[in-house]
């Protein structure tokens, strides 16, 4: 995105692209996305994409590549092993993060596999900034637990708070004086997901590091969202203003003992990997590599993915490429907040998060404000949001609800995906929503899978609402688009 002032002073983003491939959308009428989220159990995760107009699910594997990714795909070399493809993401790795060893895996979350075996036994316990849902799922799987030691500013949904994704330093400190034996790693996540996509600062990442080394114990970086992290460091953080991305990137290496991503975020690919430069980790993960991904020069990347990916990672170090998502959530959500809808701010990567607690305040938490509110903006616009809060969350092994701290509808603007009347048509239906509110009715569970059922559990509404709400819209509109 570029800096250019308009003359009417209005502020609007600039791309700094064009489009040169598209994809045809299909916006189903109310009737029709009824019926599908009806079909689709309430969940928006089991809706097809034929019902699907504006995709604001995820920015998971559906960036925008460029030209140079896609050109370099065609130069992947296919091999089972010692591909040069490998070499090059390898070389890629190493020359931005300075980290000698490279383990491929296929997404996030087997990294986190991988790194949960090597690292967590029953009864340890992984402090961290806040929990990402399959990063808890696989240090649970393991015995351990997660506690999450978040600065206090990070859960309040309305602030100016630059880095909301900052470890609370002295809570940590002590945690780490009472437990710093039952402690394996300390994990720090870029661009914090749960909480509305909010970084941490590089003054805070290298607190942590020091306390890492105080204790002896590594420091782990969840590094799929590091663009949009890395953007904020560079705009928000008065000693950084004068680094380049790179040499932030480099810092904040630097302080880490092993990095993972999921490259379906990071770098516009697909894929993951971990990243380190400590002999002795790299020699404990290597052979869960071939048992769980695949041999060590793919680890069940396609050899195109990894083209792209190296490219993407080298894209990744222009602010120009990554301040597109971030700058495009930030009107979003000055848009979001001239119509009076609660949302996270400040904005921050990943998408806008509009606050369901506040927004369905006539909703209890257990009837999932975020996923009824999902449902509705569904209903309203064919836009394809996630639910973010208690559905997200699993029961207590004594069935329990365990209330999440945050109720959030994310909408996803995957990287240079969409355009600004896409993003217009999706605030305008929000608003209709909002004066609405009173309309929407709660969820409840009629399949409810043990792990993760938020990504394939069913619900239904707790009453005829949808049919209000359907009714209430054809009025309103006066067709059914
Ligand atoms: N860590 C973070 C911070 C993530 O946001 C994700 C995925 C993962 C790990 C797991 O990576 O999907 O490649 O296995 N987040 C996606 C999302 C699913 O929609 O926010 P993965």
């Amino acid at each position: 995105m570029a800096n250019v002032k308009f003359y009417t002073g209005e502020q609007i983003p600039l791309e700094m692209h064009k489009v040169r491939i598209i994809q045809r959308l299909n916006l189903p009428n109310v009737d029709e996305r009824l019926e599908a989220i009806t079909q689709a159990g309430n969940n928006t995760f089991l809706l097809s994409t034929e019902h699907v107009f504006l995709d604001m699910l995820t920015d998971s594997g559906v960036n925008a590549m460029s030209d140079r990714q896609q050109a370099a795909m065609f130069l992947a070399d296919d091999a089972y092993a010692g591909s040069q493809t490998f070499f090059r993401l390898s070389k890629k790795i190493k020359e931005i993060f300075g980290t000698e060893h490279f383990l491929p895996a296929h997404q996030g979350r087997a990294c986190e596999n991988l790194i949960s075996r090597t690292f967590v036994k029953q009864g340890d316990i992984v402090p961290m900034n806040y929990h990402f849902t399959t990063t808890k799922a696989h240090i649970t799987e393991m015995g351990g637990d997660v506690v999450e030691l978040l600065c206090p500013e990070g859960l309040e949904v309305t602030s100016d708070d630059p880095f909301k994704g900052n470890m609370d330093i002295p809570a940590l400190q002590s945690f780490m004086e009472e437990k710093g034996d039952k402690v394996p790693f300390i994990r720090m996540e870029a661009g914090t997901n749960l909480i509305g996509g909010q970084p941490f600062s590089l003054e805070n990442l290298e607190q942590v590091r020091d306390i890492c080394r105080q204790y002896g114990v590594p420091l782990v970086l969840d590094a799929s969202l590091l663009a949009d992290n890395l953007y904020f460091i560079k705009v928000r953080e008065e000693q950084c203003k004068y680094l380049s991305i790179r040499e932030i990137t480099r810092r904040i290496a630097d302080a880490c003992d092993l990095i993972y991503f999921s490259a379906r975020k990071l770098g516009c690919a697909r894929g993951g990997g971990i990243c380190t430069n400590n002999e002795e980790y790299y020699r404990l993960m290597r052979p869960l590599v071939p048992l769980f991904e695949g041999f060590l020069t793919y680890g069940g990347m396609s050899v195109r993915e990894m083209e792209a990916l190296t490219v993407g990672l080298e894209e990744t170090m222009d602010e120009e490429m990554i301040n597109q998502g971030p700058l495009y959530i930030e009107h979003m959500v000055d848009k979001l907040v001239e119509a009076g809808i609660p949302v996270i701010t400040p904005g921050g990567g990943l998408g806008c998060h509009v606050d369901a607690l506040k927004f369905c305040d006539h909703l209890t938490q257990e009837e999932y404000p975020a996923g009824a509110l999902a449902v509705a903006m569904y209903l309203a616009s064919g836009c394809r949001g996630m639910e973010r809060g208690t559905m997200s969350e699993q029961r207590r092994p004594d069935g329990s609800e365990v209330l999440s701290n945050m109720e959030l509808l994310r909408l996803a603007l995957p990287r240079r995906v969409f355009t600004l009347s896409q993003v217009k048509y999706a605030v305008d239906r929000l608003t209709w929503l909002y004066e609405n509110r009173q309309l929407i009715g709660g969820l409840r569970f009629t399949e409810e899978p043990e792990v993760l059922r938020f990504f394939y559990g069913r619900l239904e509404p707790t009453s005829d609402w949808q049919q209000a709400l359907v009714a209430k819209f054809k009025a309103d509109f006066g067709d059914s688009l």
